[in-house]
């Protein structure tokens, strides 16, 4: 798709689709007002006539226009005017492009910068069009034969006034960043597990790594990790025929002394349970158990596309969880990195066991802070469903930095406490705590096991297990949260650190 930014006239436009908003109480907006005035107030008597009401979402594509050089305007309401938030206005952006999709239309032209969104500016505004526009026109085709029948648009003018040219700019830039991050993630995370396996990540890691100058890999093999003593990783692995990876990329945008931000992902590229074996029933989603990781890799290439001038370590642990003969069994116990031994009580509570050496070893970079992303706990969905992914951390301002950068983003997440009565949960009559804490508050204290290896710096996680895909008809991959960690990353580098 090409995108750009358009400051000439509407009535100058070379396109197929004028795309122009109207609020409800039959308002028009300053585009869709001046392009009414051109063609006899066409847009007034469909209004008039109860064609639309300008409810949030509802759209009209008048597909002709006498007597005029524009060839097809699409109407698209935005719901009550002044009330309309960020996540109204993206709703808003999805229907436009939705309906788009369906038609033969090559090119069109969004005038939608000229609705006030609370909060907002053009440059999120730009920014969120791109994001939305490319997400609805994402098609997974990898493992199909016969394509699906594909959208004919290839060019998307964005319309803003000539004053607000350079924010406008700005946005589309980061804008094609992002979602092009947001795609990788998503095609990452939809091929299957026989295709993505944790050899293939690390493939991707490295042409990742070729095509950016300011990134940089390190594949860690098995023999390695030994090495290292991360025995909790390992035992996962040794479930597995896939040999494991430990991917290390490293964004140097900012000064060579500057403290990176480490983003630690989740890369189970299959999550069988091990011994303790998952039922049957929707287990073939178990292959986005590596969305975290997926996300880490997204994240890095955005924010290398936007010349971020900050430094960023992301690290991969990649396995998958498979119930071989030399897998991990229920009561066995492990000594990882730190030192700390743990019981496995359930083999299927294998996402901390693969985190907790990757986040030991974060610490060699002497990290400013570290975000770990995963698809951990089923409990996370039970407690905060599909809409916000859950946070938990062990410092308030990172916290706070982290839940203020989802919002911009509209890619939200919900705090939940880390309180010192959890941990006891985790107590183990044979090592120094079981991975396991029974039926209780499973997201918490999933992340209190975490938080035993994180004391050395600021740290947060990020449950996404409810976030990172779609289920039902629609399944597949949402890319988040790589909107939330690019905005985080874009306020870091503002904050100029
Ligand atoms: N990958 C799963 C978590 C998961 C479950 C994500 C469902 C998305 C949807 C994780 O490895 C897991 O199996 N967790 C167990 C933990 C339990 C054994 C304490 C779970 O949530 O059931
Ligand atoms: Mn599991
Ligand atoms: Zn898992």
């Amino acid at each position: 798709m090409d995108y750009s930014i358009e400051t000439s006239p509407l009535d100058k436009q070379q396109t197929d689709c004028i795309i122009v908003g109207i609020y409800e109480n039959q308002q028009l907006s300053p585009s869709a007002t001046s392009i009414d005035e051109q063609i006899q107030q066409i847009i007034t008597q469909l209004i008039e006539r109860g064609d639309i009401k300008g409810k949030n979402s509802e759209t009209l594509l008048i597909n002709y226009i006498p007597d005029s050089t524009i060839d097809r305007i699409l109407l698209v309401g935005l719901g009550e005017k002044d009330k309309i938030t960020p996540k109204l206005y993206r709703k808003a952006l999805a229907s436009v492009i939705s309906t788009i999709k369906a038609t033969k239309i090559k090119s069109a032209c969004c005038t939608l910068i000229d609705i006030d969104v609370l909060n907002s500016d053009t440059q999120w505004k730009t920014r969120q069009i791109v994001e939305v526009f490319n997400d609805v026109l994402y098609q997974y085709q990898e493992t199909k034969s016969s394509e699906d029948s594909k959208t004919e648009l290839n060019n998307i003018q964005i319309h803003v006034v000539a004053e607000t040219n350079t924010q406008a700019k700005q946005g589309l830039q980061q804008g094609l960043a992002i979602a092009n991050g947001i795609e990788l993630t998503k095609l990452l995370s939809d091929l299957p597990g026989n295709i993505c396996t944790p050899s293939y990540l690390a493939k991707r890691a490295s042409t990742l790594a070729d095509n950016a100058d300011k990134i940089s890999v390190e594949i860690l093999e098995e023999s390695d990790m030994e090495a290292l003593g991360m025995g909790s990783f390992l035992s996962v692995s040794r479930g597995s025929r896939q040999p494991a990876k430990l991917i290390v990329l490293n964004y140097q945008g900012g000064t060579k002394d500057s403290k990176p931000i480490v983003i630690v992902g989740k890369g189970l590229t299959f999550d069988a349970g091990g011994i303790s074996l998952k039922p049957g029933a929707g287990m073939d989603e178990m292959k986005y158990d590596m969305c975290g990781g997926a996300s880490v890799l997204g994240t890095l290439q955005a924010a290398a596309e936007m010349d971020l001038k900050i430094n960023i370590v992301g690290i991969v642990p990649s396995s998958e969880n498979m119930p071989d003969g030399d897998a991990n069994k229920p009561g066995d116990v492990l000594t990882s990195m730190s030192g700390l031994t743990i019981e496995v009580l359930n083999t299927d509570a294998e996402g901390r066991l693969i985190l907790c050496d990757a986040l030991t070893y974060a610490k060699k970079f002497n990290p400013d802070v570290v975000i770990d992303l995963a698809t951990l706990t089923g409990a996370c969905l039970v407690a905060l469903g599909r809409v916000p992914s859950g946070l938990l951390g062990n410092d308030d301002d990172l916290c706070n930095d982290l839940i203020k950068a989802g919002e911009t983003a509209c890619d939200s997440i919900w705090r939940l406490p880390l309180w010192e009565e959890y941990h006891e949960q985790l107590k183990s009559n044979f090592a120094d705590l079981a991975n396991i804490g029974g039926r209780d508050a499973g997201t918490i204290t999933a992340a209190c096991f975490l938080s035993r290896f994180t004391e050395d710096y600021r740290w947060a996680h990020l449950d996404i297990a409810g976030t990172a895909w779609r289920t039902g008809a629609n399944k597949g991959a949402t890319g988040r949260p790589v909107p939330l960690l690019s905005q985080y990353l874009i306020d870091r580098a503002n904050a100029g650190s």
